[in-house]
């Protein structure tokens, strides 16, 4: 049985609904700026956890040196709210995306990232157009097998051949260790961290023996970030589900419940079995994301062992143990599997202290996802 402050639902809000527990979230954004800070590396959180404004500005605030987005559609929101240094840690292809770069780059210091010479080919010739070099992070694979070529001569070869386009300037080899979710034991994510730097310097070194200078080392996952002060040659970190924190991180028991920010408010609708209970919130508010370690898509806030075990749309399926009295009508707070996943469902987080809202946060760039 675990309570946690600002753990039940206030009476102002109506269900579903997502709360954020401003306390926590403090927590959460002192701890990894200081984290950052220890290693000496520059902290540049990604925005798609929470995609609102307050919250990249209060990571500024904090000490971070500028922000990572995936969308361009979100990096244009942070942007026009002011925040002018963004890493847009994705490859953008086609020309609407380009004119739309263009654009941004008139105000803001972008950097980009890719992995094919095809993506970084329109790249240079937006740069050549605006007679400038476009910085670009080279995105290397460290295990989560998304983008990226393989560390060591496979990426600085690669590396070598986009040094010669004139319209960029390779500024940084980066990676993200997402498979990191999957390891069974913190000793494994601190071997996935370990590898997640180790080879980006290694491919570094092969490119400096070449006579290529690539200044930064960007690496960072929210479960490996923990391990960052044992890195050496790393000079950037991008985690970014750290801020509300989720069953995805308190699956490994690297963070408590209490340092969960992000609770899924909801009530029960029905009781219509023996260790059953229906919630309003299904999938529309959980997502249907999974978490590879726990079953079912998140839970209780006071008693983990009542879990949502199945998603319809509207309907959660809670799995209620028998020494466990719940009501119809009863709210109920829960910890969700994948918060990112989460927000992106929701135009509004409301920020709990003390029991009440004191905060509605908008979730600025839902949505803009192009
Ligand atoms: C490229 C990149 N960098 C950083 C992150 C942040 O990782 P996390 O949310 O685990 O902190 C992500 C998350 O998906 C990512 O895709």
């Amino acid at each position: 049985m675990r309570q946690v402050a600002d753990g039940h639902v206030p009476e102002s809000i109506d269900t579903p609904a997502v709360c954020i527990r401003l306390d926590a979230l403090e927590r959460n954004l002192e701890r990894m700026a200081a984290l950052a800070a220890g290693a000496g590396v520059r902290f540049r959180p990604h925005i798609k956890t929470h995609k609102c404004v307050w919250i990249a500005q209060r990571q500024l605030t904090h000490g971070a040196a500028g922000i990572t987005a995936a969308k361009l559609g979100e990096a244009e929101v942070m942007a026009a709210a002011g925040i002018d240094d963004i890493l847009l840690a994705y490859p953008l292809t086609g020309a609407s995306k380009l004119q739309r770069l263009a654009e941004l780059l008139r105000h803001t210091k972008v950097a980009v990232s890719a992995d094919h010479p095809a993506v970084v080919r329109g790249l240079s010739d937006l740069g050549e157009s605006l007679k400038r070099r476009i910085p670009l992070y080279v995105d290397v694979n460290t295990g989560l097998n998304r983008c990226g070529r393989e560390p060591g001569e496979d990426s600085a070869a690669l590396v070598r051949h986009l040094s010669r386009y004139p319209g960029i300037e390779v500024r940084g080899l980066m990676t993200h260790a997402g498979h990191a979710a999957g390891c069974s034991t913190v000793e494994e994510i601190r071997r996935v961290a370990r590898h997640e730097a180790e080879s980006l310097v290694m491919t570094q070194r092969l490119l400096r023996e070449s006579g290529i200078d690539v200044p930064e080392i960007s690496v960072g996952s929210s479960l490996t970030a923990a391990f960052i002060g044992e890195q050496s040659g790393v000079t950037e970190l991008r985690a970014g589900a750290y801020v509300f924190a989720d069953r995805g991180q308190l699956a490994h028991g690297m963070i408590a419940a209490d340092d969960c920010a992000m609770l899924v408010a909801a009530t029960v609708v029905s009781m219509p079995r023996p260790g059953t209970a229906i919630i309003d919130a299904g999938s529309k508010t959980f997502s249907s994301d999974p978490n590879r370690r726990l079953p079912g898509y998140g839970q209780w806030v006071d008693d983990g062992r009542v879990v949502v075990e199945r998603l319809n749309e509207e309907h959660g399926m809670l799995r209620v143990p028998g020494d466990v009295r719940l009501n119809v009508g009863q709210r109920m707070q829960f910890i969700p599997n994948h918060c990112c996943a989460v927000s992106n469902l929701h135009d509004r987080l409301y920020g709990i202290r003390n029991g009440k809202v004191a905060r509605v946060l908008t979730v600025d760039g839902r949505g803009r996802s192009q």
